[in-house]
């Protein structure tokens, strides 16, 4: 019987074989690639599952972005988890091995940068950073013109009789956050539990980022303390992210309860 077995179905060979320090003899370089390397897959996870929550949301389907979303969450309390592995590294351990990696930067992760698009933001690296890969580039120009989470999620509350437009006119935000605010008032119907919990999967999701980013600005303070990063940016930067948010609409109706 025709089969296959752990090692080819999974290539771990393969997968083994792209880990390579620049720098010989320098102990800490192979947790800095494994670690980047592992994020990468979870955010081609991540973009996987979000991608199927915007689909199920766009046809009007929010049951069936639960899943999704839920896992992505689970995975993203990963991605800041990891973060405690890689404080174990030293500042004058980095320092062996940190220079021959300029002007790489996870500045250029545009896996990154999807999932910044997903969540209505622009995803464009600021002024002066080396570019993204032709690759990458192209893959946010497509995703630019796909709904994001919440276009999707403004199609399912329309499709289940409320009044969530999409546009960026002050008056059709006032118009979306009061269907948010009715929503968030009344969620005891079948229908509307379900709504409401995909609202706060998705706050979950946008803090659990927020949250990975004032974790990694920390991360990096304790590596690089004020010196510009690899990539040309520095603390200052990657502090005055922070504070981007996902779905500002999903915060305000808070205000509005
Ligand atoms: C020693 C470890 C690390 C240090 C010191 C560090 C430091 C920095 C710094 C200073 C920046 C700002 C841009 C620059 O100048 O490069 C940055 C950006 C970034 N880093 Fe790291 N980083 C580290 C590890 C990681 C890891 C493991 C990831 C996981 C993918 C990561 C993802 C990112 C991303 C996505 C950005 C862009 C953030 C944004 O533009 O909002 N970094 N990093």
């Amino acid at each position: 019987m025709a089969g296959t077995d752990y090692s080819s179905y999974l290539r771990i060979d393969e997968l083994l074989d792209l880990q390579h320090p620049l720098t010989e003899g320098a102990h800490d370089e192979m947790l800095f690639v494994v670690i980047h390397q592992a994020y990468e897959l979870w955010f081609k996870l991540i973009l996987h599952e979000l991608d199927d929550a915007v689909a199920e949301l766009q046809a009007g389907r929010p049951q069936g972005a639960m899943a999704p979303l839920h896992r992505t969450v689970r995975v993203d309390e990963l991605l800041i988890a990891q973060l405690r592995v890689l404080e174990t590294l030293t500042p004058e351990g980095f320092l062996e091995f940190r220079d021959p990696l300029k002007p790489a930067s996870g500045l250029q992760s545009g896996q990154f940068r999807a999932i910044e698009v997903l969540g209505g933001l622009d995803g464009t690296t600021p002024a002066g950073a080396s570019p993204l890969s032709h690759h990458d580039q192209e893959e946010l120009r497509r995703r630019a013109g796909l709904p994001t989470l919440f276009t999707a999620l403004c199609a399912s509350l329309r499709a289940h009789g409320l009044d969530a437009p999409v546009g960026d006119s002050p008056e059709l935000r006032e118009r979306r956050i009061e269907a948010l605010a009715t929503l968030y008032r009344d969620h005891t119907t079948p229908e509307r539990a379900v709504l409401h919990r995909v609202c706060e999967l998705l706050l979950d999701h946008d803090e659990a980022i927020a949250r990975w980013r004032f974790h990694h600005s920390l991360m990096a303070a304790r590596e690089i303390g004020s010196r510009p990063g690899t990539g040309g940016g520095g603390i200052a930067y990657l502090d005055g992210t922070i504070a981007q948010r996902f779905f500002p609409e999903l915060w305000e109706v808070r205000n509005r309860l």
